[in-house]
């Protein structure tokens, strides 16, 4: 089996090609990835002879033409962040909807099957927990709507075999991780001395989480038992509260400085997400947040 991991170069992409590396049927993994997150450390760590690297842009389709046949693509190249997405909205657009319509081509010329990640964030403010068929979804930034365009433009084809995973904000340390989400900015920022920015409502309510070791669980699951059911999932280890995710940080003795801002992104009620039809396949996303905030702590602590 031949796998092609687009945007292997980031948080989650770092994360998984160490595990996908070690499954027997897997005998190639193409990494593609334009590195314009700069990650180029990324690069130093893959020696190993299934991987190639194929550096280039997924939105030029001639570039995406000459890529090589393989089964599966696990589809990871976006421009990621939220809250910058309402001052970039052209850029965002034309970068993850090109990179997405070219993917989508490139699994219809080759038969390949699709593993797709969308975003919780696509739900927008909604009350009791959130299941995926019963939530009619408003997206609450450019980058959700893009997300939420990607869904229905995979749920009206025909052709492509696919299923797509609505992803909490990530936790955990990889080699390409980030820090502009909550859980790394909070653990930076403490770390730092730096003050936390935070909407006012926002310490009180709920958000999805996902650990990296949950998300690993779930792409080694779809690989194995080659699950691609055309179908959604929530795909999440915790609902949790800023106040929580601040009250963990303390734990480990940094100092936590917040001060109350306006952000138009934070500006959402309260909402939990249901993980109950993943876990009804036997998978138990059961990974502790508090553990990725420790190591987390703990890879950027200096002395
Ligand atoms: N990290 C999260 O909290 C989170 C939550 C929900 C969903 N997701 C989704 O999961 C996916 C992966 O997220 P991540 O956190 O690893 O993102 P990331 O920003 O860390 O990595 C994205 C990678 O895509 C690459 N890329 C971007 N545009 C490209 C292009 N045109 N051509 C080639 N490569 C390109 C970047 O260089 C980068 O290495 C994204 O679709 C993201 O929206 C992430």
């Amino acid at each position: 089996m031949k796998i092609l991991v687009s945007g292997a170069f980031g948080h989650i992409g770092s994360f998984i090609i160490n595990d996908l590396i070690k499954i027997k049927k897997v005998k190639k993994i193409y990494l593609v990835d334009n590195l314009s997150n700069q990650r180029f450390n990324v690069l130093f760590k893959i020696k190993n002879k299934k991987i190639n690297f194929l550096f280039g842009d997924l939105t030029n389709n001639n570039f995406c033409k000459k890529l090589p046949k393989t089964n599966i693509v696990i589809h990871l190249a976006s421009i990621t962040d939220a809250e910058k997405s309402f001052e970039n909205r052209k850029k965002i657009t034309k970068n993850n909807l090109g990179c997405f319509k070219n993917i989508l081509n490139y699994c219809k010329r080759n038969n390949s099957r699709l593993v797709h990640i969308s975003s919780t964030s696509i739900y927008g403010p909604k009350k009791g927990l959130v299941k995926e068929d019963e939530t009619k979804p408003v997206p609450q930034s450019p980058y959700a709507e893009i997300k939420l365009i990607e869904e229905n433009l995979l749920k009206k084809q025909k052709l492509i075999k696919y299923i797509t995973l609505r992803f909490g904000t990530i936790s955990g340390f990889s080699d390409g991780m980030r820090f502009h989400t909550a859980v790394n900015k909070f653990c930076f920022n403490s770390v730092m001395g730096i003050t936390i920015p935070v909407w006012g409502k926002a310490l009180n309510t709920y958000r999805p989480y996902l650990s990296l070791t949950d998300a690993n669980k779930v792409f080694q699951y779809i690989i194995l038992k080659n699950y691609f059911p055309n179908d959604i999932f929530n795909i999440l280890s915790e609902n949790k509260t800023v106040s929580e995710i601040l009250r963990l940080i303390k734990k480990s003795r940094f100092k936590v400085k917040i001060k109350f801002v306006n952000s138009r992104i934070l500006n959402q009620d309260s909402y939990k997400i249901c993980k109950k039809k993943i876990e009804n396949l036997g998978i138990k996303l059961n990974s502790k947040i508090s553990k990725d905030i420790k190591k987390t702590l703990l890879m950027l602590k200096i002395n």
